[in-house]
């Protein structure tokens, strides 16, 4: 998801009205309110003329005391009626923006967990979670009414001023197709730059990001110093992009203020020129609700009232608001461009229940490449059967945690298949597959909240007592009675306030409360210190009674005590089989064990 500066138009506007139409009836309510504003707003206006030509003009005291009133009462309601109009607005636009967060934070949760890994998409995830939806929702709260409202107000006025001076009005309408012509060449650099900003953004964000989660090596590395420098960098082209937008928006300001400027003039032009021959501007209605002279003083102040506050002032919005579409259909489409974002797949049609699954695993021909090397796994045959204890060793990056993602299918497979009892894994429900494979991965991660709803992930169906008992079994009950709260004790970010050794046995704790009856172990104990492993590995030999397990590990003891070894290396299976006959083989394993 990069910034292009393109914009697919049509698609952006789709995706707004989409949004809207969920709460059409609020929209339209919103609108007729407005309408009825605008509406109270010119008719005011007209009984200004009487007021001014009748009444002050003529000196007619009767007159100023019936007109005032109605005037100041048309005020009040107007005032209310606008208050009234807001405020429908905001709930209007409050209730889009909410749903569309909601949407989008589903949307997120169905992405697979390998889209988060390339660089810099955390960031501009962010981002887009934030200022994008930000700009969609100020959009809905204050500027669609005004999108409607504005150019309703100017063409409810317009046709006023037609009204009562056809002629002088339709001379001033020839500044309308100039003023479209400029705003639609505008329109295009402001999409481009805003696009330009919200990039600049998310990467701003993404540093921002990654600081705090390395917070504690940015101390002891000291690399306080570069990083500022980095990000003062970052935050310049961030200031330049924004500066560059917002005088993409602003520059309709001036041309808007010209051609008022030219409209005003052209107006008191054509006063001279009525003074001098007559005729232009006299026109003269008179109907029971509506009466108006513009050739008088009071109708040409009234005119020149409903030109500015129905005509000219509204037009001066319309420059920023114009901007302010602009701008909305950049983030609409990042929000799009998330919508549109490939799901988890999930074909499963079969659910296994833990009772009826045996646990033998079967991989055949197994293949998988990650995108951009060509690292993964290689031809990767296996048979496991059920209640087996295997170990998998070799190198780092050999392709021993992959081989894992696609057991679980965190990944999923290029080439050959992974039969679950017999059953292609891709055949079973994703839910039922995660439910009969538990998985303890090297560092545990934890959510911020209690060590209760951490161990039982969340899920409601576990209760205290087997949750206090599985603790009990991964050797955590006793630290965890002696924190303030005991089970209530809410972590810190990502487990922070625990040492790896307890989330380590927080995380065994939700595999005995899951009690599936596969089990696959990433170096559980890898980077503890030795009081903290042979606790560890009490729980894991407790732990996998009656299970299939799979464990990745470098220690030798537990290497010569499986049922079955794999050695991999460079993504292949280069060595397997019974430890003692592969001690006794000379090979790479029996090198390991030597060492
Ligand atoms: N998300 C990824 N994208 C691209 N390459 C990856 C990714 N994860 C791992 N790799 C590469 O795949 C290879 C195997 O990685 P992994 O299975 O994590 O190794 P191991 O667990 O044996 O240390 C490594 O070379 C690693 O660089
Ligand atoms: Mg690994």
């Amino acid at each position: 998801m990069k910034n292009t500066g393109k914009l697919n138009q049509k698609k952006a506007n789709a995706y707004l009205f989409k949004n809207l139409k969920a709460f059409l009836f609020g929209f339209i309510l919103v609108f007729l309110i407005a309408q009825v504003a605008t509406a109270l707003n010119i008719y005011s206006l007209t009984f200004l003329q009487e007021l001014l030509d009748e009444g002050l003009g003529k000196a007619n005291p009767d007159k100023i005391k019936t007109l005032t009133p109605v005037i100041v009462r048309l005020w009040i309601i107007y005032g209310f009626v606008l208050y009234l109009a807001k405020y429908m607005s905001a709930w209007f636009g409050g209730s889009v923006s909410k749903k569309l967060r909601i949407t989008i934070f589903e949307k997120l949760l169905k992405i697979p967990d390998y889209w988060f890994q390339t660089k810099g998409r955390h960031g501009d995830m962010l981002t887009r979670m934030s200022a994008d939806i930000n700009k969609v929702s100020d959009f809905f709260t204050l500027k669609i009414s005004d999108l409607l409202i504005i150019p309703m107000k100017i063409i409810l006025s317009t046709t006023v001023l037609f009204l009562v001076a056809p002629k002088l009005t339709a001379t001033l309408l020839i500044t309308v197709p100039i003023l479209a012509k400029v705003f639609k060449v505008g329109i295009g650099k402001i999409n481009y730059h805003a696009g330009r900003m919200q990039f600049k953004l998310s990467e701003l964000t993404e540093m921002t990001r990654e600081t705090i989660e390395g917070i504690k090596l940015v101390h002891l590395f000291r690399v306080q110093k570069s990083l500022e420098k980095r990000f003062e960098l970052k935050a310049d082209e961030l200031f330049k992009a924004h500066l560059k937008s917002f005088a993409s928006r602003i520059w309709l300001v001036p041309t808007v203020h010209l051609t008022n400027g030219l409209i005003f003039g052209l107006i008191l032009w054509l006063a001279a020129l009525e003074m001098q021959n007559g005729g232009f501007l006299t026109i003269y209605i008179e109907s029971k609700y509506l009466s108006f002279n513009v050739g008088s003083i009071g109708g040409i102040t009234v005119y020149f009232a409903i030109l500015v506050t129905g005509v000219l002032g509204p037009s001066k919005l319309l420059g920023p608001i114009l901007g302010g579409v602009a701008e909305v259909q950049i983030s609409a489409s990042r929000l799009l461009e998330i919508e549109n974002l490939d799901e988890v797949k999930d074909d499963g049609t079969i659910e296994v229940s833990k009772n009826d699954c045996k646990g033998e695993i079967l991989i055949k021909n197994l293949n998988f490449k990650y995108d951009k090397n060509n690292k993964g796994v290689k031809d990767i045959n296996l048979s496991i059967s059920p209640g087996q204890k295997i170990c998998i060793t070799g190198p780092s990056g050999a392709g021993k945690s992959t081989l894992f993602s696609l057991l679980i299918r965190l990944r999923e497979i290029d080439k050959g298949e992974i039969l679950l009892d017999g059953k292609n894994i891709q055949s079973i429900k994703m839910d039922s597959l995660r439910r009969l494979i538990g998985y303890v991965p090297q560092e545990p991660y934890l959510f911020s909240t209690t060590i209760k709803e951490n161990i039982s992930i969340g899920s409601d169906k576990f209760s205290e007592e087997e949750i206090v008992e599985a603790s009990k079994n991964a050797n955590a009950h006793k630290f965890i009675k002696e924190l303030d709260d005991g089970y209530k004790t809410v972590v810190g970010t990502a487990g922070s306030t625990l040492s790896g050794g307890q989330r380590q046995r927080i995380a065994l704790a939700r595999a005995y409360l899951l009690n599936t009856p596969i089990l696959l172990l990433d170096e559980p104990s890898s980077h503890l210190d030795s009081e903290n492993i042979e606790k560890i590995e009490s729980v894991i030999k407790k732990l996998s009674k009656n299970k299939t397990v799979i464990e990745i590990t470098h220690n030798k003891e537990k290497l010569l005590n499986s049922d079955y070894v794999i050695m991999m290396h460079d993504g292949t299976i280069v060595e397997s089989g019974l430890p003692k006959e592969l001690r006794k083989k000379n090979g790479a394993f029996s090198k390991i064990i030597k060492k």
